[in-house]
């Protein structure tokens, strides 16, 4: 034991302690343990040493370095706890999780502006006694347009201005089929040959029957679709909201009144309305109807196409022809049906300049509704 004394031998624990005091992390701390325990470390050194010392001396040192090598054992795992639980200490620091912070919920979803409007004008018509109802999107053609007295060749029934499925269903180009199938449906309560009348094709003249039908009074809320190219007022996809009241003796002034009644209602008292004479195949006489520009006050703008008035839709008394289609017989009653567009009311009545931005779901737009 040339290099090593038992003295020295003895102080290796405590210098070994020393050195992992200071070891400030748990490499640190590895590299103290190599020092001494690994190959050439000097417990490791101390421990080859006793085999070359003379048999006298051999217990002795022998006994020295087996406690020392279990003083340095000692010592470093001492020190590799205490790092660990720092290090745990500071990992649960780091990673605490305040449970009584508020957390991120879902975003609540709210209405879109269309449909804002048009439930607020269902709640209208449903206050002058209107049954809300609707209709398929994707309708026969012999309902979109034959049963509603459109002629075989009429432009509007060009593949270019409507999205056609086959050559008999198509996307509806407006809400006026629900029309047919409100009268058909209320003809067939109590049609004794109701099951023949659905079988028959839709355009095929009702009232074989010769049963008197309860009178219609609905609006139809409802997507339409048309092959247009999009302005600031025209979208291929756009709402309408049909209604139709069928009863005896009604007239013109019904119609008017409705409609003055619900725009009032709807843009306040002194909302003006003008009708114009128009055609629609549907309904005779026809006009359309417009309302006054609030955007530019009557003065002129974009919106309004400088006129001051902005069309928002199309109205009549319903032709004798719809109502036959419609299981009623003209001799009988009569009616009003007026259809108009959601989307025009919507940008009046938030000033929303053009009609795409309803389209785009832009979420800065669409918050502020
Ligand atoms: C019709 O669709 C008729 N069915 C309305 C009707 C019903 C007349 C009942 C008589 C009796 P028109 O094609 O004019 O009519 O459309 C009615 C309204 O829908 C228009 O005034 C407009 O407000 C809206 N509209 C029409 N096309 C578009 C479009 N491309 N984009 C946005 N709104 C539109």
């Amino acid at each position: 034991m040339s290099d090593w004394s038992v003295e020295q031998i003895e102080k290796l624990p405590s210098e070994a302690q020393s050195a992992a005091a200071e070891a400030a992390g748990l490499a640190d701390l590895e590299r103290v343990r190599v020092g001494y325990l690994g190959r050439d470390g000097k417990v490791t050194q101390a421990l080859k040493a006793v085999g070359k010392l003379p048999p006298v001396l051999r217990p002795a040192a022998g006994r020295a370095a087996n406690e020392a090598r279990q003083g340095v054992e000692a010592a470093i795992t001492a020190r590799r706890e205490r790092l660990e639980a720092e290090a745990a200490a500071q990992r649960a620091v780091a990673d605490h999780l305040d449970v009584t912070l508020p957390g991120y919920g879902p975003e609540p979803g709210h209405r879109h502006p269309i449909m804002l409007v048009l439930e607020e004008i269902c709640d209208i018509f449903v206050g002058m006694g209107y049954e809300v109802i609707t209709g398929p999107e994707v309708e026969w053609s012999a309902l979109n347009w034959t049963a509603l007295n459109y002629p075989p060749d009429h432009p509007a029934m060009d593949e270019q201005a409507s999205f056609y499925v086959t050559d008999d269903v198509m996307l509806r180009t407006h809400t006026s089929p629900v029309q047919i199938r409100a009268m058909r449906a209320r003809h067939d309560e109590h049609c004794p040959v109701r099951q023949l009348a659905w079988q028959t094709p839709p355009m095929e003249v009702l009232p074989r029957c010769r049963c008197s039908p309860a009178p219609v009074r609905v609006v139809v809320p409802g997507r339409t679709y048309r092959r247009e190219s999009v302005t600031l007022t025209h979208h291929d996809i756009f709402h309408q909201l049909e209604c139709l009241l069928v009863d005896e003796g009604i007239s013109f002034a019904d119609l008017h009144g409705t409609m003055a009644t619900f725009v009032r209602e709807y843009f306040g008292p002194n909302t003006r309305i003008r009708f114009r004479p128009d055609f629609f195949p549907f309904t005779e006489p026809s006009a359309d109807f417009s309302i006054n520009c609030e955007m530019c006050g009557g003065r002129g703008c974009r919106f309004c196409k400088d006129t001051g008035w902005v069309e928002i839709g199309g109205s009549g008394l319903v032709h004798p022809n719809v109502l036959i289609a419609g299981g009623y017989d003209p001799a009988k009653v009569s009616g009003f049906a007026f259809g108009f567009g959601i989307e025009r009311l919507a940008q009046r009545r938030f000033n929303i300049e053009d009609i795409r931005t309803l389209y785009e779901n832009d979420m800065r737009f669409l918050r502020q509704f």
